[in-house]
């Protein structure tokens, strides 16, 4: 019987997930926008990068240790903000921020975590990373800056690509919204999963606490519902990073990067690192996969500021794979939040042990003792072509 003790990969995980966590919850996790095309892309393009394997190669002390924006991580690998994390499992933020600072990774905390930044900052004795929508309340979306360097955290990561929320169908199937609102059905599938309701009776953590209690007259689920619908900012523009960026004064990473001209404008902003990101299929159905967008970002921008990639990473093969291709991190969102709900805080351990172990193992073969050493000679073929139109207007 497959166990959280006896899984291999990141897909036992997502086995183990979808018994332990509710319907609505697990699908929330799985699931992209639209027809899920872009979804879908994003793992299957990785599988068109053929890796070039060596022998007769010293293999011995491999290192995967490298610098992600300035900062010592054990491997180029960071914990995606995640939204209701705390729904795939109880206290979710603060176990898998647990998790990575153990294994020496970074944990970017989302917006619309239910655990918040001082809940995080609590169990953790190491700084995180704090993700950040730009709300149309600036004095709140300042707010939220001023409590995320209180409670020490080392790097902004601005997401740019969700000023508008895309349909996902399963979403409004399962009548899912934010904050969730039970329903009937909801405690039907809540009922086939005791442990999972047992561990939420034991939190007092069930909303959205980096909000709640903290953005003018938003005092309880109800006005929530019509706060976030309203707040997000629509007319979100790099004239706002400007100034984000000025008031964070920290380390600032742009996520959600799909062209190359938006990669030239958010190296203009004077950001450490953007991150190739199409949301994990969860905004634009219908665009290519991030893995596909990375070689010509990195073209373009790689040499004025780190490129990191996001978006179908399910092993470490696919992260070696997108190092070749000139990422300097590789960012996962559901291989964790699936150790999550298979596990709790060592499920979260767990996966990242097995991409640990397989990027270990898959950099060996092909001949690499050092992760800061891989690069384009350890690729044997690219099966796409360069885009025609590269991002350009017809003419
Ligand atoms: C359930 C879920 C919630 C997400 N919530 C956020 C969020 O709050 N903020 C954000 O910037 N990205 C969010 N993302 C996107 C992730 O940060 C990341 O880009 C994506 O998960 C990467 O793809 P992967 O899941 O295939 O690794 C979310 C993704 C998932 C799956």
């Amino acid at each position: 019987m497959l166990t959280l003790g006896s899984a291999l990969t990141i897909d036992d995980l997502q086995i183990l997930a979808r018994r332990r966590v509710p319907k609505l919850f697990y699908d929330y996790a799985d699931s992209g926008a639209l027809t899920e095309q872009t979804y879908g892309m994003n793992r299957s393009d990785y599988t068109r990068i053929l890796l070039r394997q060596r022998v007769a190669r010293a293999l011995s002390n491999r290192t995967l240790k490298t610098k992600i924006v300035g900062e010592d991580v054990s491997m180029p690998m960071a914990l995606s903000p995640t939204g209701m994390t705390g729904m795939q499992h109880a206290d979710g933020e603060m176990l898998a921020a647990r998790a990575a600072e153990k294994a020496g990774v970074p944990f970017a905390l989302s917006t619309m975590s239910i655990c918040s930044i001082e809940d995080v900052k609590s169990v953790t004795t190491k700084p995180f990373w704090f993700q950040l929508y730009v709300m149309r309340d600036h004095d709140f979306v300042k707010s939220l800056l001023d409590r995320a360097k209180a409670a020490g955290v080392s790097a902004l990561v601005l997401t740019m690509d969700l000023q508008l929320i895309a349909q996902r169908h399963k979403d409004h199937r399962n009548a899912l919204s934010a904050p969730p609102k039970l329903m009937p059905k909801h405690l039907m599938q809540m009922a086939t999963r005791p442990m999972w309701c047992l561990r939420m009776l034991g939190t007092h953590r069930h909303t959205f606490r980096n909000i709640v209690g903290h953005a003018k007259g938003v005092d309880d689920l109800g006005s929530l519902h019509g706060w976030t619908n309203s707040q997000f900012d629509p007319e979100l523009s790099w004239k706002d990073v400007a100034w984000i960026k000025d008031y964070w004064g920290g380390k600032l990473i742009i996520k959600g990067v799909m062209d190359v001209e938006d990669a030239k404008a958010a190296v203009d902003t004077g950001a450490d690192a953007l991150i190739v990101s199409n949301h994990g299929g969860r905004q634009l159905d219908g665009t290519c996969s991030s893995i596909r967008m990375l070689p010509p970002v990195v073209d373009a921008v790689g040499k004025d500021i780190e490129v990191h990639v996001d978006g179908g990473i399910r092993t470490g093969i696919d992260m070696m794979r997108a190092l070749a291709l000139g990422a300097k991190a590789t960012w996962i969102g559901r291989p964790f939040l699936y150790g999550l709900g298979a596990g709790g805080e060592a499920g979260v351990a767990k996966s990242i042990e097995i991409l640990r172990q397989e990027l270990d193992m898959t950099m060996a073969f092909c001949g690499e003792r050092e992760v800061t050493k891989v690069g384009p000679h350890n690729l044997l073929e690219v099966g796409f072509a360069p885009f025609s139109r590269g991002g350009q207007l017809p003419e």
